[in-house]
């Protein structure tokens, strides 16, 4: 099982991140190669923004070969954009802002138009300063289905009229930006700021029908934002795999006490006893032990008295002596103290009758021990 997983691990480090392809595809630019054939041209709902809008991107201009080089044209002169400021259109009026665009060629630079039906103010901004302003005739809006043509004029395919260069972020939106606003979104190329409402985005003009060879290709943002997206992704697999790493510890954790459990029945004791509880038991075996060998040596003494008949009180280690000790002070003649012959004459009749006895006796003391008891016996049968 740990094998699988360390497997499962490696193998999930190694694949791409998801989904990355499709949220980094607002990172690319559109390029216009400058041939009247390459032009973006399509009719997309206008009506959020006939009251206010503003249109914001960036731009690259890469030659300067066209006439009237367009980068946006909707409805012809409805609106009208150059990327040298040659004719500036709103709702058909132009107007000439040439000595503006002064960036360089191959240099990418922020535009943006802001327009309002309660200011009627046209207002255009090149990398967020306003280069002109003008008011709008009163009652004009912003006439929706139109065509929305990039890199060309009209429905496109106009000679003299081509862009060439680069597009990046341009996005329509529902709102009149204020000067801070438009400051702001000129701050930083490839920071995309948040979506909003009502607008003809990027990714939009993206997905847009392409006339000619006009292609997506990578900013500068792309990379960045790869490496960043990319990071991300790491991060989270990370994540993930600290979840994993989780669970198998736990599991882990699980087999150990499974270990422990088992270990506890090998041994005999129940789940739950403590230590304690079996450190009293086996001080209880030993105590039982030492009264077992006690037992054990006491039988042994028992088996040695019965087989060798040794006469020996266990009660008492020295008292086995003194009966013989006693004994030999005394002796048989001692039986001539007893009724039968003390101060009596002995007659042939008493030596009879003492031998006869004695036979009797000593017949009878064969294979017996002599005892205290076995002695006063006799005597007392003596002297009946
Ligand atoms: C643009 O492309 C469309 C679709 O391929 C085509 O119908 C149209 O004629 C093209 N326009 C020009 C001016 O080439
Ligand atoms: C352990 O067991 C003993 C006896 O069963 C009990 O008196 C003692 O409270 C227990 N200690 C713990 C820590 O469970």
């Amino acid at each position: 099982m740990l094998t699988l997983c360390l497997v499962t691990l490696t193998f999930s480090f190694l694949t791409p991140p998801l989904q990355a392809a499709d949220t980094l595809r607002k990172y690319k630019a559109l390029n216009f190669p400058g041939d009247s054939e390459s032009f973006i041209t399509f009719r997309p709902d206008m009506s959020p923004f006939s009251e206010d809008f503003s249109f914001c991107g960036w731009l690259r201009k890469d030659g300067s070969s066209a006439s009237w080089p367009i980068l946006l044209s909707y409805g012809g002169n409805e609106l009208r954009m150059q990327d040298d400021g040659g004719h500036s259109c709103i709702y058909g009026v132009c107007t000439r802002l040439a000595s503006k665009f002064t960036v360089s060629l191959g240099r990418w630079f922020h535009y943006c138009a802001t327009w309002g039906s309660g200011s009627r103010m046209f207002r255009e901004y090149l990398e967020g300063e306003m280069i002109a302003s003008r008011a709008t005739t009163e009652g004009r809006y912003l006439q929706p289905g139109l065509f929305f043509t990039l890199g060309n004029w009209g429905e496109g395919g106009l000679e003299s009229l081509q862009l060439e260069g680069q597009l990046f972020n341009f996005n329509f939106v529902a709102r009149e930006f204020s000067r801070e606003e438009v400051e702001e979104r000129a701050g930083e190329m490839c920071e995309l700021g948040e979506e909003e409402v009502y607008r003809l985005s990027w990714m939009d003009i993206l997905g847009a029908q392409r006339n000619g060879t006009v292609s997506e290709v990578d900013t500068e943002c792309l990379k960045r934002e790869e490496v960043v997206s990319r990071m991300d992704g790491a991060r989270r697999r990370v994540e993930q795999e600290e979840v994993k790493l989780d669970r198998v510890r736990k599991q882990l954790d699980n087999i150990l006490e499974g270990v422990e459990r088992d270990t506890r029945k090998i041994l005999g004791t129940e789940e739950g006893q403590n230590i304690s509880t079996q450190v009293e038991l086996s001080s209880n075996l030993n105590k039982k032990r030492r009264e077992l060998t006690r037992l054990t040596s006491l039988l042994n003494q028992v088996a040695e008295i019965l087989q060798g008949g040794e006469k020996r009180d266990l009660s008492s280690e020295d008292g086995g002596t003194s009966y013989s000790e006693r004994d030999r002070a005394a002796s048989k003649w001692d039986i001539l103290y007893s009724n039968s012959y003390f101060n009596k004459e002995f007659t042939r009749q008493h030596s009879d009758q003492l031998r006869s006895s004695w036979d009797k006796v000593c017949d009878k003391l064969v294979g017996v021990t002599i005892t205290r008891e076995l002695i006063e016996l006799m005597k007392s049968l003596d002297s009946n």
